[in-house]
Parts: C-alpha cells; sequence; structure tokens
C-alpha cells in the first residue's frame, strides 16, 4: 500500500541541457527548480555527471542555497563527486552507476558486486547527515545487499518497465512490486524513478511501499509546451489519482 498521494521529486537536469547546448546563461535552473516548488513538487533532483554535461557545480550549490524543500544530487559513485556532495551537503544524495557514452543512467548500481567502495561512500554520506538512496534494479541479490549497505533508500530503476511494450510490461511490473516488498521488509524506503510519464504512472503507483517518485525527461518535455508550474500540475494529479492502468 501506498501513503497517498506519493510525492513528486522533479529532476530538473534537462533545463540546464538546454542552457548548455548554447553556453547561455538560460534557462536558469534555480528558477526552474522554484517553479516546481510552487506547483508542489515536493523535492528537486539534479544529477552532477563527471562529465558535467548539464548541471554544472555552481548550480548544485545555487539550489542548496535557494530551495526550501530537499535537494537529492544523484551522483556516481566517484571520489571527486563525492567530495562535492559532502562540501554542498545536499538532503539526499542517490548513488547512480555512470558511464560516460550513455544517453542517460541505464541500468541500476552493482551494489552487489561493488559493495566495499558503496559501502564506504555510504558510510561517509551518512556521517555527514546527508540521507542516502541507492538506486538499482529490482534484483533480490541487489536489495538484499542495499539492506546491509546502511542507505535509508533505494531508488528502483523503472526504466525497463516504462519502455516496454504490450504484454512484456507486466512481469516487469511484478519485478518492481516484488522489489518494493522485499526493501520494505529489510527496513528500507523505497522510490522509484526512470522513464515515468503521465502515460505510464497510473500503472507505476501499483508499486507498494512509496514514498517519492523522481521524474524528470517528461516534466521538462511537458514543460516546454505547458510552462513549468502545470507540467508538475499535472503529474501531481496524476499521483493523487492513485493506481491504475493508464489510458
Ligand atoms: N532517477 C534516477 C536515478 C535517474 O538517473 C534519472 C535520470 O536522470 C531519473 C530518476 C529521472 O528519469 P527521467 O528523466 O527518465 O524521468
Amino acid at each position: 500500500m501506498n501513503a497517498v498521494p506519493v510525492k513528486l521529486g522533479v529532476n530538473i537536469d534537462h533545463v540546464a541541457t538546454l542552457r548548455q547546448a548554447r553556453g547561455t546563461r538560460y534557462p536558469d535552473p534555480v528558477a526552474a527548480a522554484q517553479a516546481c516548488v510552487a506547483a508542489g513538487a515536493h523535492s528537486i533532483t539534479v544529477h552532477l555527471r563527471e562529465d558535467r554535461r548539464h548541471i554544472q557545480d555552481a548550480d548544485v550549490f545555487a539550489l542548496k542555497a535557494a530551495l526550501d524543500v530537499p535537494l537529492n544530487l544523484e551522483m556516481g559513485c566517484v571520489p571527486e563527486i563525492v567530495e562535492i556532495a559532502l562540501q554542498v551537503c545536499p538532503q539526499e544524495v542517490c548513488l547512480v552507476p555512470e558511464r560516460r557514452e550513455e544517453l542517460t543512467t541505464e541500468g541500476g548500481l552493482d551494489v552487489a558486486g561493488r559493495s566495499t567502495q558503496v559501502c564506504a561512500t555510504v558510510d561517509r554520506l551518512l556521517a555527514a547527515g546527508i540521507s542516502v538512496s541507492l538506486f538499482v534494479e529490482p534484483d533480490p541479490l541487489q536489495l538484499e545487499h542495499c539492506a546491509q549497505s546502511g542507505a535509508d533508500f533505494v531508488e528502483l530503476h523503472t526504466g525497463h518497465f516504462c519502455n516496454a511494450e504490450g504484454a512484456a510490461a507486466a512481469p516487469l511490473l511484478q519485478q518492481l512490486v516484488d522489489g518494493a516488498e522485499q526493501a520494505h521488509a529489510a527496513g528500507l524506503r523505497v522510490n522509484a524513478g526512470h522513464g515515468i510519464h503521465l502515460g505510464n504512472v497510473a500503472r507505476i503507483l501499483q508499486i507498494p511501499h512509496l514514498d517519492t517518485l523522481n521524474i524528470g525527461h517528461s516534466i521538462v518535455s511537458r514543460a516546454v509546451l505547458v510552462g513549468m508550474e502545470t507540467a508538475v500540475t499535472e503529474m501531481l494529479t496524476a499521483l493523487a489519482a492513485g493506481p491504475g492502468t493508464d489510458p
């Protein structure tokens, strides 16, 4: 069962993508984040990638200073970025896998395979008072290692389900449901994200124990047409409507 409504974290990376495309000062990610918050977003997410393709270091510091909702910093488990996170001290960090050539985060973090490194980073972040989430596939072994790591949250990778068509989708949704049950039973809080849009969010809400959905590309894309506040309001309305089978 989900607490109703599930919270919305808006990922504003692609506001910065638009800015970086031309090397301008606009559009300003802080202004975009403030519009999201004005519309009711519960948190703001940015991914500081090693290649700095969209969000820049200065954006992260500016967002932390400007926002009165939690800032969730997505980042690879790499020393340079961990040091920046410890300086910014966002309310939340979500550790993700990162490959330079990928278009977006492709798979979940291999917490089982990189357990020593991940656990050391989780420890440092927790010691700094930062809440930690691990972005993983809904895989029983990965979730077991997440629980052992001491992280507060898992963020279940919804991308495979969101990209699936027809009959392929149902088993992928079931894996997310089972993953959420396992994580919750192990004492982890459960977020989810990747590839969520207005056409699949009702099925995503069938996943139990959800705290927050982190949604970026579809909201920023929609905002280009209807404005950020309307795009966020539409998604909040969908979250308030709860689970269903989608249009
Ligand atoms: N959660 C994580 C961990 C991600 O890496 C991303 C993509 O940056 C998102 C959520 C948001 O995904 P999307 O942009 O597809 O909504």
